[in-house]
């Protein structure tokens, strides 16, 4: 996983809870990389997923709340840090979702050819509904679901999320309506 998905986690954790609550994940989360990440850097997923569960120990958050608000905040980081994929995209929250298979994750990877990204199966079943199904072996639909609802706060949305697990964590259907 991309160094940037750690580094932007690790900074959340410092604004909301302090510089030695890093410290403390760490520590406990006992990481091969010692916690030495830089952005471009690529790592084992499994350390970020010791990060949120050492996290969760010490704040009494559960792992899917802190990877919902994670996703939420890290989709705030995107427009400052990829400006370029919000000039080409849509200018709604339904339509840039759309296209974080067939656009935004393309251009991902072109930036990052060993990145690893989750398929997205997506269609309209309404003009205003969308339904997104999530597919990947690392089981992260909890980060999917707070970059969702990060992205419909962007574009200042309103859409309820329906959840449905498919397959025990690794699918996951979203439908999101008003
Ligand atoms: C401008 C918008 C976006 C950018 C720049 C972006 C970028 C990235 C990057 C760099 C990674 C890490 C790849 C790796 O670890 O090697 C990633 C993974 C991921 N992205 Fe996106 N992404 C965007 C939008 C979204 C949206 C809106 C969603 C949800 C609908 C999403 C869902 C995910 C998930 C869940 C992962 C974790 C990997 C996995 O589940 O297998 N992304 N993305």
């Amino acid at each position: 996983m991309k160094g940037i998905i750690f580094t932007e986690f690790l900074e959340l954790v410092e604004q909301k809870f302090g510089f030695d609550m890093v410290d403390d994940i760490i520590e406990m989360a006992d990481l091969p990389t010692g916690g030495e990440y830089t952005a471009v850097g690529s790592y084992d997923h499994q350390e970020i997923v010791s990060l949120v569960m050492a996290l969760s120990e010490k704040s009494g958050l559960t792992p899917s709340q802190l990877q919902k608000v994670y996703g939420n905040h890290l989709f705030s980081r995107f427009p400052v840090l990829y400006p370029e994929l919000f000039e080409k995209s849509a200018d709604d929250a339904l339509g840039f979702l759309e296209g974080v298979e067939t656009y935004v994750h393309v251009e991902v990877r072109k930036l990052y050819p060993e990145a690893e990204l989750p398929t997205f199966d997506t269609h309209r079943p309404k003009p205003d509904e969308l339904v997104m199904i999530y597919s990947s072996k690392r089981h992260f639909s909890d980060l999917a679901e707070g970059l969702i609802e990060g992205c419909i706060n962007h574009f200042g949305d309103e859409f309820r999320i329906e959840r449905d697990e498919l397959e025990d964590g690794a699918k996951t259907r979203f439908h999101l309506k008003k």
